[in-house]
C-alpha cells in the first residue's frame, strides 16, 4: 500500500559506487530503479514514467546532456538531477540551461541528495497542478465557447423571426407586397453585387430590401388599398410610411445602419423625392439601390391602375430617367451587363 504511494525515481551512473549510494539513500522513501549507462536507461527506462530522474553526466556509452535531451523532450514534467565531478561544472551548468533541475557534485553527502529530489519532486507537482488546471481552463474555455455559439445561433435565428413577423404584419396589410419585397429583395442583391458592395453591406440591402415598406403598418387601409386616384392630403399620408418605417426599426440594434435605407428609399437622384429631398450621392447608395429595385419591380408588376410593362419599356424609362429619378451610374450598369433579362418573376 504504502509502496505504491511511493515516487518513481530513476539512477543513472556507469560508475556501480556513486549508484548503489544513491539507491541506499533515496531506497527508504522512493521506489527507486537503476540503470548502468545511458543505453540500458534508453532502452529500459525513458518510456516509463519516472518522477525524478538522476544522471550521470560522463558516462562511455550516451552522456547524460544527450539523454537529458531525450527525456525532456519525451516528457518535460520529468525533473532531471545531474550527477558531475569538480573537473566539469562547466558541463553542469549546460545541463541546467538544457531543463535539468540541478547538478550534484561527487563526492555527495546524504543532505544535498536528499534536498535537491525533495526540491524537483515539489517543483514538479507544481507542474503537474498547472497543466491539470490549464486542462481544465481548456476544458471550461471550450464549454464556454460552444455555448456563446449557441447562444449566437438563437440571437440569429430570433432576429430571422423578428424579421418574418414584421413583413409579415406588412403583408397582412398590402399582400401584393409579398412576391414584390422577394423579387425586388433578389434583384437588389444583384445590383449591389455588380457595383462591388461589400458582403456586409449586400447583408444591410438584403434587410433593408424585406424591410423598406413597414412603415406602411402605419398608413390606413382605406388610403393604402385605395384604387381611385389619392387625392393630396391621402398622398402626403402615403409619403409618411418611410419615416414611420425608420421610427420603427430604429430601436432594434442590430437594425442601426439599416434605418438610412429605409428612410430614404423614396428620394430622387435630382432632389426632389421625399422625405428629405437629398440629391445625388447624398442618397445612401443602398437606399439608391432599394429605390430603383422598387421601382424597377413596381413597372414590371401588373398594377390595379396600370398594367405590366415589358423589359423593353422598363429599360427605356430607366435610361429616361437616369440622373432625374434614378442613379444614372445604377441605371448604366443595369443596362451594359443586362441585368432586368435575369429578372425572376417568382
Ligand atoms: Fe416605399
Amino acid at each position: 500500500m504504502e509502496n505504491r504511494m511511493k515516487r518513481k525515481v530513476l539512477v543513472v551512473d556507469d560508475e556501480l559506487g556513486p549508484r548503489e549510494a544513491l539507491r541506499m539513500i533515496l531506497g527508504e522513501d522512493y521506489d527507486v530503479s537503476v540503470a548502468s549507462g545511458g543505453l540500458e536507461a534508453r532502452d529500459n527506462f525513458l518510456n516509463k514514467e519516472y518522477d525524478l530522474m538522476i544522471m550521470d553526466i560522463k558516462m562511455p556509452d550516451i552522456n547524460g546532456i544527450d539523454l537529458l535531451t531525450e527525456v525532456k523532450t519525451k516528457s518535460p514534467e520529468t525533473e532531471v538531477i545531474m550527477i558531475t565531478a569538480y573537473a566539469s561544472v562547466d558541463t553542469a551548468t549546460d545541463a541546467l540551461r538544457m531543463g535539468a533541475l540541478d547538478y550534484i557534485i561527487k563526492p555527495f553527502d546524504t543532505s544535498s541528495v536528499l534536498e535537491a529530489v525533495q526540491k524537483g519532486l515539489s517543483r514538479r507537482d507544481d507542474s503537474l497542478s498547472i497543466k491539470t488546471r490549464l486542462q481544465e481552463l481548456q476544458i471550461a474555455n471550450k464549454v464556454l465557447e460552444e455555448r456563446i455559439d449557441d447562444a449566437f445561433k438563437n440571437i440569429q435565428s430570433h432576429f430571422q423571426e423578428t424579421v418574418d413577423s414584421l413583413v409579415e404584419a406588412v403583408d397582412a396589410k398590402d399582400s401584393y407586397t409579398k412576391g414584390h419585397l422577394k423579387r425586388m429583395s433578389k434583384f437588389a442583391l444583384l445590383l449591389g453585387k455588380e457595383a462591388n458592395l461589400s458582403q456586409e453591406e449586400l447583408g444591410l440591402i438584403q434587410h433593408a430590401a424585406v424591410l423598406h415598406d413597414i412603415g406602411k403598418i402605419g398608413v390606413p387601409e382605406a388610403i393604402l388599398l385605395k384604387k381611385d386616384t389619392l387625392s393630396r392630403e391621402e398622398f402626403e399620408i402615403i409619403k409618411k410610411h418611410p419615416v414611420i418605417g425608420a421610427r420603427i426599426i430604429s430601436p432594434v440594434q442590430s437594425f442601426k445602419e439599416v434605418v438610412p435605407l429605409v428612410l430614404y428609399h423614396h428620394e430622387r437622384f435630382d432632389g426632389t423625392g421625399y422625405p428629405d429631398g437629398l440629391k445625388g450621392n447624398r442618397i445612401p447608395l443602398g437606399a439608391r439601390i432599394i429605390g430603383i429595385a422598387d421601382a424597377i419591380d413596381a413597372m414590371l408588376t401588373e398594377r390595379p391602375y396600370a398594367r405590366a410593362k415589358t423589359v423593353d419599356e422598363v429599360r427605356k424609362e430607366l435610361q429616361q430617367f437616369a440622373g432625374i429619378q434614378f442613379d444614372p451610374q445604377l441605371v448604366k450598369i443595369i443596362i451594359s451587363k443586362d441585368l432586368l433579362a435575369l429578372y425572376t418573376f417568382q
